[in-house]
């Protein structure tokens, strides 16, 4: 899209609200997500791009609050993102994670877009996930394992069976046993893999070669993964913080790794992930200069991706640009 029909939109001092159904009509489909994160990653070890540890504090036991702010002249956009999580949410009918984000233009700091939060991070989590799927998973990796069976689940199975076309099976674990069926009832049409329902995380942790957590992240954590159930070559995702995995497991993992160190650290010096006492490379450093990774097909990888805002901006930002182009959304004259 050109400078001038942004403008011609900047100028008019509206902005544009992008709800989910809008969003969903962009065409911005998973590998296009994985592949604007892989770029904005690589990108990072050469450019400005500001991303300081997203502001995370948890108001009671189940419920948190989170800011997240980035901005990068090279992708010309600036964002905010207000979210919470709710892990008692899914008992109330609604969404556990929720929230908007607002887009301004880098070139004149004006707001020109507020979002669904939601599908952004529902999208750009499982593409995270993904990217380092694609990089460090064993090579002929057959069996995914997915804990929680919510939305990260749905958009997790979409995105690691484009990315690892191996995968023959995805064990899943629900502490709501419904959940876990309608997972599989859902999702078994729309995928040829086969979708397997276990009694708990030892079966799923056991069997995978790759293993994404999406338990809910809690105040006090009660982790369960045990290191003997950890296959050799496995590959961990936490999307989870530290709710799923415990220390004395992390610490049998022979490369761990993060989306962003700084912001990592910030969430250790609050008391959290005690297991972990190094990370082997952030995202960045992966991709650009090959630290952190897998070295042959018996070690054992954790990924800690706790998401970061530079990820919803880019992909902000390129739902932005589609939106004008195609007309979608609504103008609200702020
Ligand atoms: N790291 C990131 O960037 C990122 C981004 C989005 C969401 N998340 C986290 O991912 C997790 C899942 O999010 P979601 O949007 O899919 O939520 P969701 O509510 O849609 O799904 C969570 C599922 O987990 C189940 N569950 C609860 N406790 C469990 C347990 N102990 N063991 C197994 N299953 C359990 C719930 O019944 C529910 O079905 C949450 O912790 C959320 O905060 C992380």
């Amino acid at each position: 899209m050109s400078d001038s029909e942004l403008e011609s939109h900047t100028k008019t001092n509206t902005i544009i609200c992008l709800n989910a159904e809008d969003l969903n009509q962009l065409g911005l489909t998973m590998p296009a997500i994985v592949e604007l994160l892989s770029t904005m990653f690589r990108e990072r070890a050469t450019e400005i791009m500001v991303n300081p540890p997203k502001i995370f504090e948890h108001r009671s036991e189940d419920r948190f609050y989170s800011s997240m702010v980035s901005f990068a002249p090279s992708i010309g956009f600036a964002s905010c993102k207000w979210q919470s999580g709710d892990a008692k949410n899914p008992d109330r009918g609604l969404p556990l994670i929720q929230g908007s984000l607002l887009l301004s233009e880098d070139k004149t700091g004006q707001p020109v877009a507020l979002m669904d939060a939601k599908w952004i991070t529902g999208e750009r989590t499982a593409a995270a996930s993904a990217l380092i799927a694609r990089e460090q998973s064993r090579p002929k990796s057959t069996a995914l394992g997915i804990i929680g069976c919510g939305l990260q689940a749905r958009k997790h199975l979409l995105a690691l069976t484009q990315v690892v076309p191996s995968l023959k099976q995805c064990l899943v674990y629900d502490i709501v046993e419904n959940r876990m069926h309608e997972f599989i009832s859902e999702m078994a049409p729309k995928f040829e893999i086969e979708l397997i329902a276990t009694s708990g995380p030892r079966d799923v942790t056991a069997a995978a070669d790759i293993i994404v957590s999406g338990a809910p992240i809690v105040a006090n954590p009660k982790p369960v993964i045990r290191p003997e159930w950890v296959k050799a070559g496995a590959l961990g995702i936490s999307i989870d913080y530290d709710a799923s995995w415990r220390p004395e497991t992390v610490k049998t993992f022979d490369i761990v790794l993060t989306d962003d160190k700084a912001q990592f650290q910030d969430e250790k010096n609050k008391g959290h992930f005690t297991g972990v006492d190094h990370i082997d490379a952030d995202i960045c450093e992966l991709l650009t200069q090959g630290q952190g990774r897998r070295e042959n097909n018996q070690q054992k990888i954790l990924a800690y991706n706790l998401g970061i805002a530079l990820e919803d901006l880019v992909v902000a930002a390129e739902a932005y640009r589609r939106a004008i182009k195609m007309g979608v959304g609504t103008l609200v004259h702020m």
